[in-house]
């Protein structure tokens, strides 16, 4: 006898990267090594009484006028939520399933998925960890899920074939773009075009702001009018809302960052090769790469011993790799020193 549904009891819960002291290097969870916007820090400061008394703004507007303007989108079309977490979570939940997503990728789809009891259509990648297309057009489910570039294998997929999919799903395409920092390719035109296309970002990478939590979704109203019925009222701090919006705006702090990453991922990528990895390309700010000896799990302890935590997916497809994240330069020469 159970107090809850069928399938929260049948689940498996969602396994988060482990969180180690702060003398680790942790490598776990694709956050940012680089501190974020010191304007981030000037809103903390100034936060008023009245700001903490009252309950936060439910629109985030202060945000959401932020994105606007700095991407050019109008403002009706951008959702704050707490994490882009809690946005594609309103989207299962005010969708419903079947809910397709190409594997390996994101767990949390699954896991949300789970929470709402919607079936789940999983399209395998080829070998190369490449998007089958015409499988996912085919699936036409409820809800299409397509993080690009991939978490986590750093996939990103050609807009073209992002929009041809677009146009012929019945339903929705979340085309999640966490790691868009890194890579500068959008999908956000197609929400011009498509009225069933929501682009989701998120500061927690490219703005150093993974424990703020802020994300947002860009689409045309009417699914954001959806979404919005489908959250909590007040899913956004009005700290995490005046810290989110002034770290958006500084887009040199966060390009700045992300230069010095993809320097750094490239100089990572290069050596791994040389030493007989077999490294995945990537467009984010981590390296799927699996060891010449194949021996991914025992490396990922040996590290762990040392103190370096980076991520192993003990599943079929990625028991052969490793996920790195990219570090500063130390940390990426401690973990080539230690391997
Ligand atoms: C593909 C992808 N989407 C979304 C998220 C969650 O981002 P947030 O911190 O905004 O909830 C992650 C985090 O790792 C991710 O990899």
């Amino acid at each position: 006898m159970s107090y809850f549904k069928s399938n929260i009891d049948a689940m498996t819960p969602y396994v988060p990267g482990f969180q180690p002291g702060p003398e680790a290097i942790k490598l776990n969870a694709n956050e940012n090594p680089y501190p974020p916007s010191p304007k981030a820090w000037e809103a903390l400061a100034h936060i008023s009484d009245d700001e903490l008394r009252v309950y936060p703004d439910p629109t985030g507007a202060v945000f959401t006028a932020a994105v606007a303007e700095t991407l050019g989108v109008p403002q009706s079309r951008v959702l704050a939520g707490n994490g882009s977490d809690n946005v594609l979570a309103a989207v299962i939940h005010a969708a419903g399933g079947p809910i397709a997503i190409p594997t390996p990728t994101f767990p949390y789809y699954e896991t949300l998925s789970q929470v709402e009891g919607a079936e789940i259509i999983e399209v395998p990648t080829d070998e190369n960890f490449r998007v089958d297309f015409d499988a996912l057009a085919e699936a036409n489910a409820a809800v299409t899920f397509l993080a690009n570039p991939n978490n986590p294998t750093g996939v990103l997929e050609p807009l073209e074939a992002i929009e041809a999919l677009a146009r012929k799903l019945d339903g929705l395409l979340v085309v999640d773009e966490a790691y868009y920092d890194f890579c500068g390719v959008t999908a956000l035109p197609l929400v011009d075009t498509c009225d069933n296309v929501i682009v989701t970002r998120t500061l927690s990478k490219g703005y150093s702001l993974a424990s703020l939590r802020m994300g947002f979704a860009i689409a045309q109203e009417p699914i954001l009018e959806a979404l919005f019925k489908a959250m909590e009222i007040y899913n956004v701090s009005t700290t995490t809302l005046l810290a989110g919006a002034r770290a958006f705006v500084d887009q040199d702090h966060k390009n700045a960052n992300a230069a010095k990453i993809l320097a750094t991922r490239e100089a990572l990528a290069a050596e791994l090769t040389t030493r007989g990895w077999d490294v995945v390309p990537s467009g984010a700010n981590f390296l799927l790469a699996a060891p010449p000896e194949r021996n991914a799990e025992a490396v990922y302890e040996r590290l762990k011993e040392r103190g370096i935590y980076v991520r192993y997916f003990k599943q079929p497809r990625l028991a052969d790799y490793l996920r790195i994240a990219v570090g500063t330069d130390e940390q990426t020469a401690a973990v080539l020193a230690a391997l």
